[in-house]
């Protein structure tokens, strides 16, 4: 009746920016992602308890705003009928600044709820499910390279490329910890229905996926590179031609990404990718590691500079 899982937070590099259908959190367009090894999420799921309604704590701290969400997902794990839940998250990164924090938490909790409930579920099954609760949430049931595909009325998940068989890192330059204003759900909203450039978004995502996938299967960085950086800054082109502007970005963001264009002038692996938040995240390969840090950590605005390698897929840790 016991559960509690651990996942680690994504990050796309071809972007879900749209949704197909709201209720069923249906995304419009596949992604491609990385799942990022030193940050986590660990979520606590406890059914044995006599509570009157679910109780929800976010980092040791009851969190009201969030419970309807969580206790969304778990009916959708264990079904309407379900004892009332007491259920904990603790996350070692700042939470809802855009660091992808909502992908780890729904997907631990996916599977902390299934195994408290004791439920056998494949892992495609455990990705559609917590993909309901926060799309981007479905990748981290994978480790390493994932493909997201939206079929038909589901989503199918894929795992491209282990974590140990390209180890590339990711230094996440951290520009400012307060929880952004507007959340992704509402963002993706506010794009589809008013941004002019939505549609052309929708329509060329087949293709740079596939360019993804190709580069991802050859190793080839430049060419990750490059359709990385290109499917990032045309999502965020939608944002900022939506009304209301949606932007993210801050002055530190924007210096970022000039340090970044600056190591790959000096010769230097690296790219960068940046989410519904200001922080910036510079993928490079483990030799250019070491100067990218150093770069941006010395980049005015930077607040905090944490470095990860590939994580895994989801587990669950411990059952009782
Ligand atoms: C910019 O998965 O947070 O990070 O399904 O509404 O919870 P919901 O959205 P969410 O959106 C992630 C958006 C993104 C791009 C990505 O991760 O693919």
């Amino acid at each position: 009746m016991q559960a509690t899982a651990i996942a680690q937070p994504n990050i796309a590099l071809i972007k879900y920016w749209g949704k197909r259908d709201l209720a069923l959190n249906l995304p419009a367009v596949g992604s491609i992602s990385i799942t990022l090894d030193a940050l986590h999420t660990e979520v606590s799921i406890d059914l044995g308890t006599n509570l009157a309604s679910d109780c929800l704590l976010v980092n040791g701290v009851e969190d009201a705003d969030r419970l309807p969400r969580m206790s969304a997902c778990l009916s959708r794990v264990i079904g309407d009928r379900r004892p009332f839940a007491r259920i904990e998250t603790r996350s070692n990164f700042p939470i809802a600044a855009g660091l992808a924090s909502s992908a780890s938490a729904f997907a631990a909790a996916t599977v902390a709820a299934a195994a408290a409930a004791d439920l056998d579920l494949d892992k495609a099954s455990l990705a559609c499910l917590a993909g309901q609760a926060s799309g981007s949430a479905a990748r981290s049931l994978f480790g390493g390279f994932a493909e997201l595909e939206n079929s038909g009325d589901t989503i199918t998940l894929t795992a491209l490329c282990d974590e140990n068989a390209w180890p590339l890192k990711v230094v996440v330059a951290i520009t400012e910890t307060s929880p952004k204003a507007t959340s992704s759900t509402e963002a993706m909203e506010i794009s589809r229905q008013t941004s002019p450039f939505y549609s052309a978004w929708i329509q060329r995502q087949a293709s740079d996926l596939a360019t993804a996938r190709r580069a991802i299967e050859q190793r080839d960085f430049a060419t990750l590179a490059a359709i990385s950086e290109h499917n990032c800054l045309k999502m965020h082109s939608v944002m900022w031609a939506s009304r209301p502007p949606i932007v993210f970005w801050n002055s530190a963001t924007m210096r970022c990404l000039q340090t970044v264009r600056k190591l790959q002038q000096d010769g230097c692996q690296v790219f960068f990718t940046i989410d519904a938040g200001p922080q910036i995240k510079a993928v490079c390969t483990a030799e250019d590691m070491s100067a990218v840090q150093e770069a941006l950590s010395q980049t005015p605005g930077v607040q905090q500079i944490m470095t990860t390698g590939l994580g895994r897929a989801a587990q669950l840790v411990k059952k009782t």
